[in-house]
């Protein structure tokens, strides 16, 4: 249960989905069933972030999610409504988020091919990052998530 607000909702990344990512470091040096079990208690023991996202409409999730995820699939395993239309690959800009400046201070700089896709994007202002780039660890616990406004969602 998450640490700051009894509202959330964990809904885990598929194990399956988890092993067969991981799957290929391993298999070089240990056999397919000692990889098996050391990745599945790896993905057991993954440590879990509370963010909160606002919607457009001023909707607050609190939701727990696993450290390493990014904002968007973060938004897409909760039912965040962020569209993220392209899938990560840095050309839609509707994964536009909005993030105060604490919690900017413990992420990466956006890369050149984040800012300009943010140039592309609606409303964009200091605050902004894509969904997509952004990694969530337990540096960012608590931290507030605001949706922006796009062009498909108004
Ligand atoms: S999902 Fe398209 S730029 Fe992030």
């Amino acid at each position: 249960m998450c640490r700051r607000a009894e509202s959330c909702r964990y809904f885990p990344e598929d194990p399956l989905s988890h092993v067969q990512r991981e799957l290929p470091r391993y298999q070089s040096s240990l056999t397919s069933a000692e990889s098996y079990n050391i990745l599945t208690v790896q993905y057991l023991n993954r440590p879990m972030t509370c963010v909160t996202f606002i919607t457009i409409d001023g909707r607050r999730m609190a939701v727990q999610v696993q450290s390493g995820s990014t904002v968007l699939e973060a938004a897409h395993a909760n039912d965040v409504p962020m569209l993220g239309t392209c899938g990560g690959s840095l050309v839609c800009g509707t994964c536009h988020v909005k993030i105060g400046a604490d919690a900017r201070a413990q992420l990466t700089p956006p890369s050149e091919d984040e800012e300009d896709t943010l140039d592309l994007a609606f409303g964009v202002c200091s605050d902004s990052r894509l969904g997509c780039q952004v990694k969530i660890d337990d540096a960012l616990e608590g931290v507030e998530i605001r949706l922006a406004p796009t062009m498909q969602s108004g």
